[in-house]
């Protein structure tokens, strides 16, 4: 049986088009040259020939006989040049077929010189393609580093190694945080093995203490997994939105918050007018309510003061939460945000929280197409300000 399968076509790939462009744009140049110099020749291949009509100043019009005569030597020269006419048409038919022939070669030619040019202008191409392909989550730190001039390729290959930068200090950062959550419930798990061991060697244990003990240990472990959970539910920004007033909000928290702050002789302060917001109600609840924790059990141990203010500008809505307290360093406050980071203050038992609250914070605003800024007060103490786009 015959193999009817067809021939292997090439690939129609970048360089083939541009070889064929090259080709097919050297070929219709040469075509239209070739075209304009024929007809140019050809008009001049012709012999004109200028014949006196023979007319004399002695008489207005030529007599039939000296007519004739104009017509026998124009015929005579005619017949003489008859045979040059046709020796440069001829000439010229052959130096089109030559013509044709020379362009086809050519044509052939700068086919293969643009096949080696496509090739060379997509050499940096091949390259950043066969570097991209060996790159995985393991290998994130290798970049294309593309040479050469600053053009279109070296642009692209730059914007692919800043997208591999992002990528890889993203990893990095998700890897941090797996490793810490880890280390943060597992915590609670082995305190609680602790506990349980202690308790199975001592036969006259207190069974009330071990309960209390166990207990604190179980609602740190659901507080921690109650955090992890808001996390990803602001991370995955699957929420609805509504319309909302950021100073109910603010004030529905301070009010929860507000036995907290008087166990600790903390002072709050709120104002602001309605400022409509866009966005999870819940997870506004949830940032502001954070933000005023904080205010009030990282603040100075006694006498100290939050002040709680919402508002509107040019961007949208505004929540501000400031509170008295320690005076902290631009270094240290720029890294409260990252989770499971507690501040180097002293950390007193009753307020060990699981570091989770301004990461959260942090979600929730960029989950709400805002930002999260902190900058220490002159005084000692925080500010936290959360832009929100508004309704
Ligand atoms: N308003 C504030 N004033 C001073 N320090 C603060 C303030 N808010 C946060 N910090 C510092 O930042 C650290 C991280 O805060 P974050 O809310 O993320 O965690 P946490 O409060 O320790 O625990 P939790 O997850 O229970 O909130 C705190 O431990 C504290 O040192
Ligand atoms: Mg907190």
């Amino acid at each position: 049986m015959p193999d009817l399968t067809l021939p292997h076509l090439p690939a129609w790939t970048v360089r083939l088009r541009l070889t064929l462009l090259y080709g097919g744009l050297f070929l219709v140049s040469g075509v239209v040259l070739l075209a304009i110099t024929y007809l140019l020749f050809r008009s001049a291949a012709g012999v004109n020939l200028i014949f006196p009509n023979g007319a004399t100043h002695r008489s207005a019009s030529p007599s039939l006989n000296e007519a004739a005569t104009n017509l026998e030597a124009e015929r005579r020269v005619r017949a003489m040049y008859a045979g040059a006419v046709e020796r440069n048409t001829d000439l010229l038919h052959q130096g089109l077929i030559r013509s044709v022939v020379v362009l086809a070669i050519m044509t052939l030619v700068s086919i293969a010189l643009g096949w080696l040019v496509a090739g060379r202008v997509l050499r940096p191409l091949r390259v950043m393609t066969a570097t991209t392909r060996q790159i995985s989550e393991r290998n994130l730190n290798r970049r294309l580093a593309l040479a050469g001039p600053h053009d279109e390729l070296k642009d692209l290959a730059d914007t692919i190694d800043g997208l591999l930068a992002r990528l890889e200090a993203h990893v990095a950062e998700q890897r941090r945080f797996a490793a810490n959550a880890s280390h943060e419930l597992r915590t609670p798990l082995a305190l609680t093995q602790t506990l349980l061991d202690v308790a199975r060697a001592d036969p006259n244990h207190d069974s009330d203490e071990l309960v209390e003990r166990l207990a604190v240990v179980n609602t740190r472990a659901i507080d921690l997994t109650e955090a992890l959970l808001v996390l990803s539910r602001a991370d995955q920004r699957s929420f609805a939105s509504q319309r909302v007033d950021l100073s109910l909000i603010a004030e529905e928290a301070t009010e929860t918050l507000l036995p907290l702050a008087e166990k600790r002789g903390v002072t709050i302060e709120s104002s602001g007018a309605p400022v409509p917001a866009l966005g999870s109600r819940a997870l506004l609840l949830q940032l502001t309510t954070n933000l005023v924790h904080n205010a009030i059990v990282h603040n100075q141990p006694q006498g100290g003061t939050v002040w709680v203010t919402t508002g509107a500008d040019s961007e949208g809505a505004v929540l501000t939460v400031e509170n008295t307290g320690e005076q902290l360093t631009p270094e240290l406050v720029s890294t409260l945000e990252e989770p499971f980071l507690r501040g180097s203050e002293r950390v007193r038992s009753d307020q060990a929280g699981v570091g989770l609250g301004l990461a959260i914070a942090k979600s929730i605003t960029q989950a709400h197409d805002g930002t999260l800024t902190l900058t220490p007060r002159i005084g000692g103490g925080l500010r936290v300000t959360a832009q929100l786009s508004g309704a």
